[in-house]
């Protein structure tokens, strides 16, 4: 399928799924506050691949990443419950050891770039298409 649907409602606030788009795994999460502040408050000049928090988000709390670590394409843990989430409560690679943030944005490891945000668009409130 050249688009993915995906129906947001249903995710609660913390939770995280995966879906498919073009075969690859897409990640969507319902940030908490908590996981929005500490995106937001990240001095981006610090940053490996400098990007603003609003730039890499249409519409809070919703964060869409495309889950294939930047390095060498593993898929990178902190989707299920209990999985770690890295340094930064974001995600962790396990294969080489890359955090990423609460906005997908690496911040240590070898991964060179964030976690890449997919072409999308929300159609209504709950329902973003994903391609
Ligand atoms: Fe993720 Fe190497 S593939 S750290």
């Amino acid at each position: 399928l050249a688009t993915t649907e995906v129906d947001l409602s249903p995710i609660q606030e913390g939770q995280s799924i995966t879906v498919k788009w073009q075969g690859k795994p897409v990640f969507v999460r319902h940030r908490t506050d908590r996981e929005i502040e500490l995106a937001k408050e990240t001095d981006v000049k610090s940053l490996r691949d400098p990007q603003a928090d609003d730039a890499r988000v249409q519409q809070e709390p919703w964060l869409i990443v495309v889950g294939i670590c930047t390095h060498l394409g593993c898929i990178p843990l902190g989707q299920k419950p209990g999985e770690p989430r890295g340094d930064y409560s974001g995600w962790f690679c396990p294969c080489h050891g890359s955090h990423y943030d609460t906005a997908g944005r690496i911040r240590k490891g070898p991964a060179p770039l964030n976690l890449a945000v997919p072409p999308y668009k929300f159609v209504d409130d709950t329902t973003i298409l994903i391609g």
